[in-house]
């Protein structure tokens, strides 16, 4: 696969890039992080995040990071015709503005609820999700252990933790410098799943069904 040439790029676009990646803010650079990487590049990832859930049509889902929106629409899929509800949070004005519009009918029905808010501290009360996801979002928790354990508290026991990551794309932007506002480090995450309190932590290898490769890590609580 032919790599995008970052070493052309300009530091101030690369340093624009970056922080969009953490915290999409808008603007020219914001909205093409948007539509090239969440949009096309991560599609694929937010739906495999989905089908390990193994989501049913009565369960009560946590997205974490849900940018534009692709993984709770998805998610959303699984339970329109049960009594479950998809719950997203993300500390992004610009992707919570976005994912609203785009989901507005999910939102009005009562099926979807986005809320800005940070992992760090969510608005929500304890023992609610059957499920919890991210994509591409562990790495720009300043306290990885405090999330794990606020995503622990709002989990239902028993319930699992599905992260999902492309650790080629991942390496390709630790090279670049466009994750420098982030830890991508998996075996720093899984210690600090382990020391919130979840159990069963595993690490997988997996493909898509279009043969991409990709990684899950999943936890219980
Ligand atoms: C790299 S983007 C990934 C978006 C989408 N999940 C994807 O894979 O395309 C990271 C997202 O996580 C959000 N985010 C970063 N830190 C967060 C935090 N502490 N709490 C909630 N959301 C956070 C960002 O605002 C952004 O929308």
């Amino acid at each position: 696969m032919k790599r995008f040439p970052f070493r052309m790029v300009p530091g101030f676009l690369k340093d624009s890039v970056a922080r969009n990646l953490r915290q999409p803010r808008g603007g020219p650079v914001g909205w093409l992080v948007n539509k090239v990487v969440f949009e096309d590049k991560n599609k694929g990832l937010e739906e495999n995040a989905v089908k390990l859930c193994n989501i049913s049509k009565d369960d009560m889902v946590l997205e974490v990071g849900f940018g534009p929106g692709i993984g709770i629409h998805e998610a959303f899929m699984r339970i329109k015709d049960g009594k479950g509800k998809v719950i997203g949070v993300d500390i992004s004005e610009k992707m919570l503005e976005k994912a609203s519009r785009k989901l507005r009918s999910e939102i009005r029905a009562g099926k979807v609820e986005l809320l800005l808010a940070n992992v760090a501290k969510l608005p929500l009360d304890s023992d609610m999700f059957d499920h919890v996801f991210h994509c591409n979002c562990y790495y720009f928790w300043d306290d990885q252990v405090a999330c794990a354990e606020e995503l622990r508290r709002v989990m239902k026991q028993g319930a699992k933790i599905v992260t999902v990551l492309n650790e080629e794309a991942l390496m390709v932007g630790n090279e670049s410098g466009i994750l420098k506002y982030g830890n991508t480090n998996k075996e720093h995450y899984m210690d600090s799943l382990k020391k919130a309190g979840f159990h069963n932590i595993d690490y997988q290898k997996l493909k898509s069904e279009r043969g991409n490769p990709f990684s899950a890590i999943f936890a219980v609580k």
